[in-house]
């Protein structure tokens, strides 16, 4: 019987590995450079933790099972939930502002697709403890800082960025009732992945003709920010709050120097039930690629997992979409194993001193390795070539006489002979590697 990886389910080889790893690299150097901590939590929770205000697109896509004390569980489909249960039992010991950031492995039962498969990596990074704008702004500039330092500009992505309070306000213009708002946010999230006629049908169950989804969808492809801001601000006292802060947020931005990856756009709406403000999403400027990103600020859901109050905003952004958008715009790098020395015998009686050589080079924490096959010392060297690796370190007869090797640059080809004394004080310097 021939088995294979579950469908939308990966095998990382070690060059695709690699690949991971240096993308996670990035994750973590931005994250760090701005101040956030990683945590980490259970690969599978409580079923009940992601049936709490997550939407029903998220719980539709649970993998989940009951063990055999008849307890229901699902493994992680995010990590927010997580991160407000983690918040919420420490929330009084927890300083102020609360800057963590994640890169766990996710699973979701949906169907795969470009950019989205049944298993992946989500980069999270969230403030947690604060309620002003500036915390939006600042994960949004961390968002931008990561698609900067990969090479992209804001011709190939942008950051669509909308509230969730301005829309509630806009298409109370148009008849929806705020307390239907969370289900017309879901809908037309839904919008782009339901054919017209489906989206149309799920639409008249639920707000009837009165209110036609093409007017709608129209509206809010077409509501300026002037527009949105104006009636909200017509809306009441509350509504005039949402405006003031929303402005706010875009002079945050400006201050961090993220407006320009950053435009209004009321489509983006999040399909996620928990958001309560500001929410946003990355797309490439090219249609057929889904989000990268998406995250807002969702200020009530450690409260509705049962703790006290603790404000959030933040993102996630999927392995997966990341790597096809950097592949289209051709900025992947070429990644090969990082070798740094590879020892070689000058001839067959040697072998032991390279065994040594080896093992006193790895204890240095340099990367070293050897032939397992007994052979000339130029096939040694195209093996050490092919691998690739830095150098050649070749033991011949002076290890005895004189007490050096040869070391060779693979890359110059430049050969010189280097006291064994030197590389055992300090084989860095002595190699010449960083
Ligand atoms: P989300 O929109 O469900 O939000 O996912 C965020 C990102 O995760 C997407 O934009 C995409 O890059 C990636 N993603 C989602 N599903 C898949 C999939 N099946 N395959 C590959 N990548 C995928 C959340 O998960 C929120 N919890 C994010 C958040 C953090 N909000 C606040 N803090």
């Amino acid at each position: 019987m021939k088995i294979q990886a579950p469908k939308g389910m990966r095998d990382f080889y070690p060059e695709d590995w690699r690949l991971q790893t240096w993308l996670f690299n990035h994750w973590r150097a931005v994250s760090q450079a701005a101040g956030f901590c990683e945590f980490e939590g259970p690969i599978f929770e409580d079923l009940a933790l992601y049936e709490t205000k997550s939407g029903e697109g998220i719980v539709s896509e649970l993998f989940h099972f009951e063990d055999r004390g008849g307890r229901h569980f699902a493994n992680r489909p995010q990590m927010t939930p997580t991160l407000a249960r983690m918040v919420a039992a420490r929330a009084n010991a927890l300083p102020r502002p609360i800057k963590w950031f994640s890169i766990p492995r996710m699973c979701r039962a949906e169907k795969p697709q470009r950019g989205r498969l049944r298993e992946f990596f989500q980069w999270n990074v969230d403030i947690l403890g604060i309620d002003e704008v500036l915390a939006d702004a600042e994960v949004i500039s961390v968002a931008v800082s990561l698609l900067r330092r990969l090479g992209l500009t804001s011709q190939d992505v942008v950051v669509k960025l909308s509230s969730r309070a301005l829309a509630t306000a806009v298409l109370q213009s148009v008849g929806i009732t705020p307390d239907t708002a969370a289900t017309a946010f879901q809908l037309i999230d839904r919008a782009e992945k339901l054919e017209p006629q489906a989206f149309q049908q799920q639409w008249d169950a639920q707000f009837g003709a009165q209110v036609a989804a093409p007017a709608v969808m129209d509206l809010l492809a077409t509501a300026t920010l002037e527009r949105c801001l104006k009636i909200a601000a017509e809306s009441g006292p509350d509504g005039r709050g949402v405006a003031t802060q929303f402005e706010e947020l875009w002079t945050a931005l400006q201050a961090f120097e993220a407006d320009d990856f950053c435009e209004f756009d009321l489509r983006t709406v999040r399909g996620l039930a928990y958001y309560t403000g500001p929410v946003f999403e990355v797309r490439t400027r090219s249609a057929g690629l889904r989000a990268l990103f998406g995250g807002g600020r969702y200020d009530n859901l450690t409260e509705l997992l049962g703790g006290p109050r603790v404000t959030g905003v933040g993102f996630g952004a999927g392995d997966v979409p990341m790597l096809e958008c950097l592949r289209e715009f051709g900025k992947l790098p070429t990644l090969t194993e990082q070798l740094e020395v590879f020892v070689i015998d000058a001839s067959h009686g040697l072998f032991p001193k390279v065994q040594e050589v080896t093992s006193r080079l790895r204890a240095a924490d340099v990367a070293a390795d050897f032939s397992y096959k007994r052979q000339a010392l130029g096939k040694q060297l195209k093996q050490a070539a092919g691998r690739p690796a830095r150098l050649a370190v070749i033991v011949g007869d002076e290890f005895a006489t004189s007490g050096t090797v040869a070391v060779k640059d693979l890359a110059t080809g430049e050969q010189r002979n280097v006291p064994w004394s030197a590389i055992c004080d300090d084989a860095r310097t002595a190699l010449g590697l960083r």
